[in-house]
């Protein structure tokens, strides 16, 4: 069953539906298996370990053995901050970012409603992995992208997997609307994250986290906030853990905005429920490049559920974070997965974050899914012959 998460109207799981006939609002899957956390012992470490709580029919899934991601300790950074720190990294998943936990039970529940085509607008990576979804499972598959706004890795997999890819002019907020009313059509069925069941693939981020600590939560989570579907996923998965009795304690969400798209922290730092859009969106982290994040009600709920927080971050942060995490931790992630640790940056700098505090960062997308960034920020290396005397001059000028 599918509730309205405004006015609580009950949909079927069969029915292709995105938003409440009777309020408008966003709705959510509700799933309450009844299992004991011993079932996942000894299964396979990919999201599919925990597919009790996931619900679509098992016979059809598609899957590239997404989940199972890294939950690498970072001391170094760890210690100069002052905090026990971990980050998981999602840029390990197969198309490099945590949108194809999401797209594995998307697709599934695609081949379960029997469609034949499949569609998102993308700041680029959700645009990738259902490129590599539709592939695995023989959908059409059409995506719509803000023109000259992708981060070149992306826009080669969604091309290079067979995507009918539609270049729109205008931003993320703008492809979105129109990909909406194209599914509202009957065009396509859409695979962003206003899909309910997008979300049930990615709370499994959460049950790694938990189940990574031992089945314990760990203080803080942190992670970047765009359309605003992972926060709310993530906080789905706890708590349905925590309602089954597997864990006892919750986690504080903590949000992370790019200053130029932040209708999260915004609302929040004004107590709001909802946000007011950001007209025109700009940041370096072209994926979170969103004025009118859709799952922004559900993202708000567990940011004020969990004691969480948000907060802003501006492009040099971003980048300065990102350089970080590669030189002192060997972790390479794109800009917008870096808006988690320049947050936990600010935040501790702030006071905001106690000294000692067990932080889980999400780092989103992998690094080279944006390369120019990447070698926008290095010197160009120098280039000579394969001399000996050349070459030794060079490595001890410095
Ligand atoms: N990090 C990365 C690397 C992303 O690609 C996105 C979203 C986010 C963070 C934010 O997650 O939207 O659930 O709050 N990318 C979407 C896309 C919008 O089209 O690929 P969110």
């Amino acid at each position: 069953m599918m509730i309205c998460i405004s006015c609580g109207a009950e949909y079927d799981n069969q029915e292709i539906i995105y938003t409440c006939r009777e309020c408008g609002s966003i709705l959510e899957v509700v799933c309450q298996p009844q299992v004991s956390r011993d079932i996942f012992e000894c299964r396979k470490s990919t999201m599919w370990k925990y597919k009790e709580f996931m619900p679509v029919d098992h016979s059809l899934i598609v899957s590239l053995e997404e989940g199972g991601t890294p939950f690498c300790r970072c001391q170094k950074l760890g210690d100069d901050l002052g905090v026990e720190l971990y980050v998981k990294v999602e840029g390990s998943n197969p198309t490099g970012s945590f949108k194809d936990r999401g797209m594995s039970v998307g697709i599934t529940k695609a081949r379960e409603l029997g469609v034949d085509t499949v569609g998102c607008a993308s700041t680029g990576n959700t645009s990738a992995s259902l490129a590599a979804y539709a592939a695995r499972a023989g959908l059409r598959c059409i995506v719509l992208l803000p023109s000259g706004k992708v981060a070149l890795g992306k826009l080669a997999q969604a091309m290079f997997h067979g995507a009918e890819v539609i270049s729109v002019r205008g931003n993320f907020d703008e492809a979105l609307e129109a990909v909406t009313a194209l599914a509202l059509e009957g065009q396509l069925y859409l695979l962003n994250s206003v899909n309910p069941f997008r979300l049930e693939g990615q709370k499994s981020i959460g049950f790694e986290i938990v189940d990574d600590l031992g089945w314990k939560s760990p203080d803080r989570i942190i992670l970047p906030v765009g359309n605003a579907g992972n926060i709310s996923a993530i906080w789905k998965g706890i708590t349905e853990f925590h309602e089954a009795g597997f864990i006892s304690d919750l986690p504080r969400m903590t949000g992370i905005q790019a200053e130029g798209a932040a209708p999260i922290a915004r609302a929040v730092e004004q107590g709001w429920e909802d946000i007011v859009p950001v007209e025109n969106p700009e940041t370096v982290a072209t994926a979170i490049r969103i004025g009118a994040p859709v799952s922004a009600k559900k993202a708000l709920r567990a940011i004020y559920e969990s004691d969480g927080m948000a907060e802003t971050v501006t492009d040099e942060e971003i980048l300065d974070a990102q350089k970080l995490l590669a030189r002192r931790e060997g972790i390479g992630v794109e800009p917008a997965s870096a808006a988690s640790i320049a947050g936990l940056r600010k935040l501790v700098e702030s006071g905001q974050i106690d000294k000692g505090e067990q932080i889980v960062c999400i780092v989103t997308g992998h690094l080279l899914k944006d390369p120019n960034t990447a070698i926008n920020a290095c010197k160009e290396p120098i280039e000579v012959d394969a001399d000996i005397s050349a070459l030794s001059r060079i490595i001890n000028q410095s």
